[in-house]
Parts: C-alpha cells; sequence; structure tokens
C-alpha cells in the first residue's frame, strides 16, 4: 500500500458506499441495508446488501464483500490505487503522487512502457492488415478462409506481420523504442549474428489484452499449414499465461449467462462474430486455477466449449475438476460432429448453437459419460469398476441435496439400483477425508472423565459427511464465534460487558481471530468501532471477503430483549466452551486440565451479563 492509512480512511470516509455503489447498480433500501441483485454473479433475488452503518456490502448468494474500495477493485477491475484515485477524485481530495516507493515506482514504470510497445505493435500490424498492400495475404486469410468481417477484424485488432524479419523492429525504432525495452516485451529477438530480429513473422496476428483492454501479448498463426500453426508471446512482466483470459474484457461485460470457454482464438473470435460475446480462452496452456478466480468475479456459472476430439475431452475433465475445486457450476457443450465452435458455427450457425448451449450437460454428467465409455458395462469386473467410479464422483459432493439428485439421475441413466448406488457412495472414503474430526471428543471424553454435560457442541461438530472439505468458516464452532463477533459490532458496549468473559484468544478460527484482533484493537484506542476500516487491513480481495462475511453476518432475532438476551448467552457459552474444549485438548498437564475444567463449570454464571 503506497498511501498512509489516515489518507486511506479519510478517502473512505468522504464516500459512503450506499452512494458509490449506488451510482453503479440500483439499490433498493430494505430495513436498515440497501439491497440489489448481485453484480457479481447470476440471480433473480436480491441477495446482495449495502450496510450504510457498517460502511460494507456482503453477497450472501455469491460471497463476495468488502468495503466501497474493495468494491470499486471488484466491480471495475481496478487495482487498489486505481480505487483511491477514483474515490479521492470524487471526493475532492487531493491524492499525493509522490507515495510511491522509488522501486516501486520503476518497475510500475517499466510495465506500463511495455504495454505502450505492446500497443504500438498491435496498431501496426493492424494498419498492415488492413491499409496496405501487404497485408493482403493476411486479409484474404481473416476475410475468405475465416469468414471474419470487418467489423470483427476491427473490433478485434486483428492484425498481420509481414514477411520480412525486421520489419517491426524499425517501425518500433522510428517510434524511439529502445532495443531492452523491444528485447523484454518479447517481440523482437537480438543476437551478434543475426542482429535484431522480429519474433513474428509472416503471420496473422491476434492482440491478447489483459482484463482491462491493454495489450500484453500476441498470438500469431500461420496462414497455411506450417509449424508451429500458433506462436505465442513467451511470458514477459505484463503477460502471465495462467492469469489472463483471452477476450475477457469483453466477456466480462456480456449480457449473456456464464462465461463459455473454448480453447482457442480462433474460436472465440468465430463466436464473438455470432454473437456470443461471454467466449474467452486459455492462452495456449491448460485451464487454471487463477483463470477460474479470474471468471468467478463475474459469474459462477462456465460452459466448456472444448474440441470434441480426445485431447479437448481430457482437456475438459481437467477444467471440471478445476472449476468444482474453485466452487463454481460446470457445464459441457457437445459440439459432435464438428471439432470445435468455430467449425460449429460455420456449419449449423448460431441458432444450433444456441441449443447446444441449452443443452449444455452439468461436467458431472459429462464426467459420467466418459466413465461409462471407458468401462465394459457387460464385464462384471469393469462395472464395479464404473460404478465405484460413479460412487466416488457423487460423493464428493458436498451438498446432500444436490448429491441425491445426481444419485436418482444417474441410478436412472445406468440401471443402477437406487439402494445399491446408496451403499457403494456410502463406504466409499474420499482420499480427502483424513478423519481429523474425531480426535476433539476423545481427548476430551477421557480426560474429563464423568459428570461433564456436553451438550450442543458434541452433536454439532462435522457430520459424517466423509470427503467434505469443511473450510474455515464453514464449521458450526466458526460460525459462532462470527455471530458473537458481529454482535459485538452491532453492539460495541459488548466489548466492556463481556470483557471477564470473552478474550482474542477465545476466537479460534484464523480468520475470524484477526478480526477480532483488529476490532478489539479498535474498541482499546477509541472506544468505537469501524469495520470498514478494518477491510482496508487486508490486501487480498479473497480475504477481504471473508472479513465482510464475519462482520456482516444477519442475526435474525424476533426482537423480544428477553429472547435476545438468552440467545446472547447462549451464543457466548458456546464460543467459550469451545475454547476451553480445545485448550483441555492441549493442556499440559492433569491440573491444568482440572483447572480448565472447573472454569467450564463456572459458565453457568453467565446470567450476569
Ligand atoms: N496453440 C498454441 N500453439 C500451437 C497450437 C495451438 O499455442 N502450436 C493454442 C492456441 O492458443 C490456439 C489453441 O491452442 O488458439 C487451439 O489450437 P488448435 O485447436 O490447434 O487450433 P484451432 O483453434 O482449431 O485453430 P485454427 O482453427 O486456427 O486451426
Ligand atoms: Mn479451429
Amino acid at each position: 500500500m503506497y498511501y498512509p492509512d489516515e489518507l486511506v480512511e479519510e478517502i473512505r470516509e468522504k464516500n459512503d458506499i450506499v452512494d458509490v455503489i449506488g451510482s453503479f447498480v440500483g439499490l433498493k433500501r430494505s430495513g436498515n441495508s440497501y439491497t440489489c441483485c448481485c453484480p457479481f454473479h447470476n440471480e433473480k433475488t436480491p441477495s446482495f446488501h449495502v450496510s450504510k452503518t457498517k460502511q460494507i456490502y456482503h453477497c450472501f448468494g455469491c460471497g463476495v464483500g468488502g468495503n466501497v474500495v474493495t468494491f470499486l477493485m471488484q466491480y471495475e477491475n481496478y487495482t487498489f490505487s486505481e480505487a483511491l484515485k477514483y474515490l479521492a477524485d470524487r471526493a475532492r481530495v487531493a491524492l499525493p503522487e509522490e507515495e510511491m516507493s522509488p522501486e516501486k515506482k520503476k518497475t510500475e514504470n517499466r510495465k506500463e512502457q511495455l504495454r505502450e510497445i505492446n500497443r504500438s505493435a498491435a496498431a501496426y500490424f493492424h494498419y498492415i492488415l488492413t491499409k496496405t498492400e501487404r497485408g493482403s495475404r493476411g486479409r484474404d486469410y481473416f476475410k475468405e478462409k475465416r469468414g471474419l468481417t470487418e467489423e470483427t477484424i476491427a473490433s478485434f485488432g486483428l492484425g498481420f506481420a509481414d514477411v520480412y524479419s525486421d520489419d517491426l523492429y524499425k517501425y518500433l525504432k522510428s517510434k524511439g523504442y529502445r532495443d531492452d525495452l523491444m528485447r523484454d516485451s518479447g517481440l523482437v529477438n537480438f543476437s551478434e549474428k543475426y542482429g535484431a530480429q522480429d519474433i513474428f513473422w509472416n503471420r496473422v496476428m491476434v492482440p491478447i489484452t489483459d482484463i482491462g483492454g491493454k495489450v500484453i501479448a500476441f498470438g500469431g498463426r500461420v496462414l497455411g499449414d506450417a509449424k508451429p500453426k500458433y506462436l505465442n508471446t513467451k511470458e514477459t512482466d505484463i503477460f502471465n499465461k495462467r492469469r489472463n483470459l483471452f477476450a475477457m474484457n469483453i466477456a466480462k461485460r456480456s449480457r449473456r449467462r456464464g462465461i463459455i470457454l473454448c480453447e482457442g482464438y480462433m474460436d472465440v473470435i468465430s463466436m464473438h462474430q455470432a454473437g456470443f460475446d461471454n467466449a474467452v480462452a486459455s492462452l495456449g496452456t491448460a485451464f487454471t486455477e487463477e483463470q477460474a478466480l479470474l471468471i468467478k468475479r463475474y459469474t459462477g456459472e462456465v460452459y466448456l466449449a472444448y474440441d470434441s476430439d480426445a485431447a479437448g475431452r481430457s482437456a475438459t475433465k481437467k477444467a471440471i475438476d478445476i472449476l468444482k475445486n474453485a466452487d463454481m457450476v460446470q457445464r459441457v457443450i457437445d459440439m459432435r460432429p464438428y471439432k470445435d465452435p468455430d467449425e460449429f458455427i460455420k456449419a449449423l450457425g448460431a441458432e444450433e448453437f444456441e441449443q447446444r448451449i441449452r443443452d449444455a450437460k452439468p461436467g458431472l454428467i459429462f464426467e459420467a459419460e466418459s466413465l461409462a465409455e471407458e468401462h465394459d458395462q457387460t464385464d462384471p469386473e469393469g462395472r464395479a469398476a464404473f460404478i465405484s467410479h460413479i460412487a466416488r464422483l457423487l460423493k464428493a459432493i458436498p451438498d446432500i441435496v444436490r448429491r441425491n439428485s445426481y444419485m436418482v439421475t444417474l441410478s436412472n441413466k445406468y440401471h443402477i439400483d437406487m439402494n445399491f448406488l446408496k451403499n457403494a457412495v456410502d463406504s466409499t472414503v474420499l482420499v480427502e477425508n483424513n478423519g481429523e474430526n474425531s480426535g476433539g471428543q476423545d481427548v476430551f471424553r477421557s480426560g474429563a472423565g464423568q459428570g461433564v454435560s456436553e451438550p450442543s457442541l458434541l452433536d454439532s461438530r462435522a457430520p459424517s459427511e466423509g470427503g467434505r472439505v469443511v473450510t474455515g468458516t464453514d464449521k458450526p464452532e466458526s460460525e459462532n464465534e462470527r455471530y458473537l463477533l458481529t454482535w459485538m459490532v452491532n453492539k460495541p458496549e459488548l466489548f466492556k460487558k463481556l470483557e471477564d468473559i470473552i478474550s482474542i484468544k477465545d476466537f479460534l478460527d484464523e480468520n475470524v481471530r484477526t478480526v477480532a484482533e483488529y476490532l478489539y484493537e479498535q474498541y482499546e484506542k477509541n472506544g468505537s468501532i469501524s469495520p470498514a476500516a478494518i477491510i482496508d487491513k487486508f490486501d487480498d480481495l479473497e480475504k477481504q471477503q471473508i472479513v465482510a462475511k464475519i462482520m456482516n453476518t444477519e442475526i435474525d432475532l424476533e426482537v423480544d430483549s428477553e429472547q435476545e438476551h438468552r440467545a446472547l448467552i447462549d451464543i457466548v457459552r458456546k464460543v467459550k466452551l469451545n475454547s476451553i474444549n480445545a485448550q483441555i485438548k492441549n493442556a499440559p498437564d492433569a491440573n491444568t486440565m482440572m483447572e480448565l475444567i472447573k472454569s467450564k463449570n463456572s459458565l453457568s454464571r453467565l446470567e450476569g451479563i
């Protein structure tokens, strides 16, 4: 962060979150907060909440959240400093220019120059393609061979690199770019023997842009059958193949449902020309986790439109796994008998493709169908292996309703008796399941002997759904901690009231505890708290969302003060009990353990708070 905390805070305070978010999306007042349909995922009923008092937002549907700065980073894809600049402008606060460290400034500057040289190169290639005689071979290729319109050529800024080996070099030189910058941009190679040589020549050129639409690299295709068919810019300081997606800068604004993931640049260009402006492609490498998260900023649903050959199917399976891990919905578009979206659209047109989108199968069904093809169903061994695989796929679905629903579908589709399949699923143990959730109970039982009643906590332990990944704030214990902290945020006087009972160390969930630390610090310093300021402390967006969730959990109570009081006592007790249990588990000796058990019994005196 390049700006002092106080300045960041001042800028934030001068930009009311409801006004700012309200200028991008239509907010409706509802009780204490403002709501709308979440701009970050598709939904029909509003679950996006903006709180005026807390100055934070949170979507109960997809989990995004943060403060006003976070919102701009997510919605406009600004960096932190860009978001801050925007808000400073809006509130007419002067931002010092010199806050960047000289080191940082130098690299930022260098990146800026690399983007500029890429932009110049793209303009040059485009000029050669569209305005010169020597570009005619490229024009013919795009227009005649690939069926692209002039409009498409213009909107993707397509270009042509001529046959000369230093054509671009000379142009860039004439524009005043230095040799070292040309080298670092991956556009020109320098050697003692040959001097300066263009990397791309005799190819049609596809500029690759970042999410903000700035050219950061190129993919160049040969006009005929020479090898390699595509040549891509090597990784540079501004071009990270794992983190960027071709055409994502356009697709992010699409009004279509989800994102369509294709294998190639030409597929994407074809798709956009046919009206599917939500198509993107990875950059000559396999689809990555980072790319999934990039998509997830805009939508949680991905349609896979990879080639229908064996390589494409295998890539589809890998992409499905990555999307599953990112908790995103996957569907697979069947393009058969055509090879890829480009060929499909040329042969059958956009309307047919639209139908294939509607018919797209859930990733899991695609996986099951592949398994069915791989195993000989008439052979008992083959059939058994097939069913075991299916059981594993089912077992890995954390949501019980979805799991059952797929169980019914697959049981019918492959004529597997429902009870038989259910048994197979129940007896399946996923490798990820390390059986962690039994330790605490055992230690507790043997250590405490008799007489300690331990009602709700043990009951609410993670259910025996093997393989379910219970992450951070998902656990019931963490949820209790989160509730308690939310309560304290809503009623800061609780910090004082609970001071003898609850302290920071009672929050066991790592994320909750970090937030608690900041809140306690604020309260001690100012006697009040400011949730939005805490969000600034976290650099990464994922963390900010967790924090916003912690502070924005709704406490849904019928406001009868007696009931509210009881509920509060209950939650304090649960958190404290859980904390003591954890300490008992780690107690160094018997005495400490006895002390802890005693303190546990004294929890009955909580009524006084
Ligand atoms: N690719 C690559 N290098 C190659 C071949 C392919 O980087 N030598 C990448 C490119 O990003 C390309 C994608 O893989 O867009 C898909 O390749 P392929 O299926 O071979 O090409 P198509 O998209 O069918 O290309 P075209 O229609 O232009 O023949
Ligand atoms: Mn193709």
